[in-house]
């Protein structure tokens, strides 16, 4: 029996292995699902195959148009091979309508849309369950320097700008979404891609002409099926073929 692969890192709902050459990890997409700071937990079967394929199909987007990442390939239906960055501890948020957070924190109607993308960080530590933070703390406890942050915003503003086209080309509007940031060193040179994965897990994703959700708010407040969500909207993007009714008879690797 082939050796089992050395675990990493397990998160809430991806799990990194040794990948098989130095500067390399396996990324498996698991099928549980966390919300409210894993609070609120399950399984949904076949989460994980779509994430998986969609956030390959977004990182490979991203290649096309020379937006750094960790992608490298897709392995099978769970497993993709990336390269290992040290994560950056921030969850690098982008706002282009209200909705979630900032709609509690500033009273703003969901759906609202915003002046401009606003772009916004919060710490990734799940005991003090993610807090937004402001640039000055991220400087001042080193996590990024003003360099990187700039950086940073300027990715994310690349990634919306691509996102926010690709989905609205499939009748999605992109409310918001999550990016994490990882540094990889090419000799002394370090540089910032983006890492970790792009997902309807991380995004909120509406239909532009219903409003209906096609994101994990679909399980945050339970709102029916959350594969029938995801499903269509990897079948929207050509990620599923437009007559599959479901993933399990169809996505086979
Ligand atoms: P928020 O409205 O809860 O602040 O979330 C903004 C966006 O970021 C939304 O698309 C969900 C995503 N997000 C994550 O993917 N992971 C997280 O831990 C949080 C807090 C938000
Ligand atoms: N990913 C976070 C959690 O599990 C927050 C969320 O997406 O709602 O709890």
């Amino acid at each position: 029996m082939a050796p089992r692969r050395k675990k990493i890192y397990e998160g809430k709902a991806k799990v990194l292995y040794e990948g098989p050459e130095p500067g390399t990890l396996v990324q498996y997409f698991k099928d549980d699902a966390t919300a409210f700071n894993a609070q609120k937990k399950a399984t949904i079967e076949g989460k994980g195959v779509l994430n998986n394929r969609l956030s390959e199909y977004f990182m490979t987007g991203l290649t096309n148009i020379g937006v750094p990442n960790h992608f490298i390939r897709r392995l099978n239906m769970r497993e993709q091979l990336i390269r290992q960055v040290e994560i950056v501890p921030l969850e690098v948020i982008v706002r282009n309508f209200a909705a979630g957070s900032i709609s509690k924190r500033l009273g703003l109607e969901e759906g609202t849309p915003l002046p401009r993308p606003i772009v916004e960080y919060s710490y990734k530590n799940d005991a003090l369950g993610d807090p937004l933070v402001p640039e000055e703390y991220i400087i001042a406890f080193g996590w990024a320097n003003q360099q990187d942050l700039d950086d940073i915003v300027s990715l994310a503003l690349r990634v919306n700008d691509f996102l926010s086209g690709v989905f609205y080309g499939v009748g999605i509007k992109l409310i918001d979404f999550k990016i994490e940031i990882g540094r990889v060193w090419d000799g002394d040179f370090m540089r910032l891609i983006v890492a970790d994965e792009i997902s309807p897990d991380s995004c909120r994703l509406w239909d532009i002409k219903t409003n209906q959700k096609l994101d994990k708010d679909v399980f945050r407040r339970d709102l029916g099926s959350l594969t029938d969500a995801y499903s269509e909207v990897a079948r929207r993007l050509g990620v599923l073929p437009t007559n599959a009714t479901n993933i399990k008879p169809t996505l086979i690797n």
